[in-house]
């Protein structure tokens, strides 16, 4: 290879000295040819062959250098595409990240999904049973209510007979015989306690009855979906009036606030609502053991087309183990006789039917928040995003 400033390829005939050997002949002998001057000669010889040497050696530096140069070219080369390849490493490993997330939200969602499956087809068969349950004890309990009415009235009319019974006895001497039987019956019998003690019982019986039927029309309004009802309707009515309603239960322990917002007209059922608001309300009320507060807020959300009622109280609140089976039906933690465990599937199912939703939002010792969302349009779904 020749390279550029080789100094051998500038002259032709008889080869110059090295410059370098040259320079150091000089410095040390006066001139480039000492210490003898001729050039045919050996040391002339010599001189040619350490200077082809020095040459040589030129030439392979240089070529050394070239190919250093080179290598570090390769080397840059080399380097930059490494770098790129991190690069794009780093964003390959960005975006399986960014994938791994979407898939985490996605089966999330899916969770949540399955779980709503699964609430919907068991409240499906619960709805079925409590249907042939309700239908089951409802002739029952109608001719218990109806032959309990003709019993109380019976037990008066006995109640008469006893009475001109014991008139008729008192009017006899006293040591006649029936008048000592009749007496003797009555002590034995305890009349006094019996008088006392029938009407209470007649009452509780009326009021157990009572519940049982209202078990029962639970279950029927459970299972039975009254789809024809919808209608538009002012929701701010209808918590009015079931406030009212739940007004006495309330108000003794709970201070009742309303925060009432803006809201359209809502297609919905409004007994059913009322139900719905009803339950909640009883269930706040409920939670407060002794004194307490509930607020009942209502907004509209018009970019997603729906409005929620809230109602919070600063009750118990619920245990997080408990959170996931309020719904359930039959589900209570209160005292026998005071919850069936129904009011919130009974709710779920409603709001389910007005295409809504339940939240529950809750910390023991602290009070829960049970926000329902509906849709205000049955037939239009959410507006598409501005
Ligand atoms: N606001 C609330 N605060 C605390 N616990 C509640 C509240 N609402 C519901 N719960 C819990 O959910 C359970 C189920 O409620 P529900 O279905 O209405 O049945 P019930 O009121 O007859 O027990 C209640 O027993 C109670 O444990
Ligand atoms: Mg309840």
């Amino acid at each position: 290879m020749r390279l550029p400033d080789d100094p051998s390829a500038q002259q032709d005939g008889a080869a110059p000295l090295h410059p370098l050997l040259g320079r150091q002949l000089r410095r040390h002998f006066g001139t480039a040819m000492a210490p003898g001057t001729d050039h045919a000669g050996a040391w002339g010889g010599f001189l040619a062959a350490v200077s082809e040497a020095y040459l040589q050696f030129d030439r392979d530096r240089r070529l050394t250098e070239h190919s250093l140069e080179l290598m570090s070219e390769e080397l840059n080369q080399r380097n930059d595409e490494l770098r790129r390849e991190l690069a794009e490493r780093r964003e390959a490993e960005a975006a399986l990240e960014r994938e791994k997330a979407e898939q985490a939200l996605l089966i999330g969602k899916l969770a949540d999904t399955r779980q709503q499956l699964f609430h919907a087809d068991k409240m499906a068969s619960i709805g079925q049973l409590a249907a042939g349950v309700a239908h089951e004890i409802n002739n029952p309990v109608g001719y218990v209510q109806a032959n309990l009415g003709s019993l109380g009235s019976y037990l008066a009319d006995l109640m008469q007979i006893v009475e001109g019974v014991e008139r008729l006895a008192a009017a006899l001497p006293a040591d006649h015989p029936e008048r000592r039987r009749v007496e003797t019956l009555c002590r034995e019998r305890d009349l006094p306690f019996l008088r006392a003690d029938i009407p209470n019982l007649m009452q509780e019986t009326a009021e157990g009855l009572g519940r049982v039927r209202k078990i029962v029309a639970d279950l029927r309004d459970f299972s039975h979906p009254d789809e024809a009802g919808f209608v538009l309707c002012d929701l701010h009515q209808g918590l009015r009036s079931t406030l009212n309603i739940v007004h006495n239960e309330l108000k003794y322990k709970c201070e009742v606030v309303t925060d009432f917002g803006e809201l359209p007209q809502v297609e919905c059922n409004p007994g059913q609502l009322n139900q719905v608001f009803l339950n909640l309300l009883v269930n706040a009320g409920h939670a407060i053991q002794e004194r307490g507060r509930i607020e009942i807020l209502t907004r509209h959300h018009a970019d997603a087309g729906e409005v929620s009622v809230s109602i919070v109280d600063s009750g118990c609140g619920i245990a997080p183990e408990n959170l996931r089976r309020i719904f359930d039906p039959f589900f209570t933690t209160k005292a026998v006789g005071k919850g069936t465990g129904l009011g919130l599937s009974l709710s779920y199912s409603i709001v389910q039917r007005h295409r809504g939703r339940i939240e529950v939002d809750s910390e023991p010792g602290r009070g829960s928040t049970f926000r329902v969302l509906l849709p205000i349009r049955h037939d239009a779904g959410p507006p598409p995003p501005a």
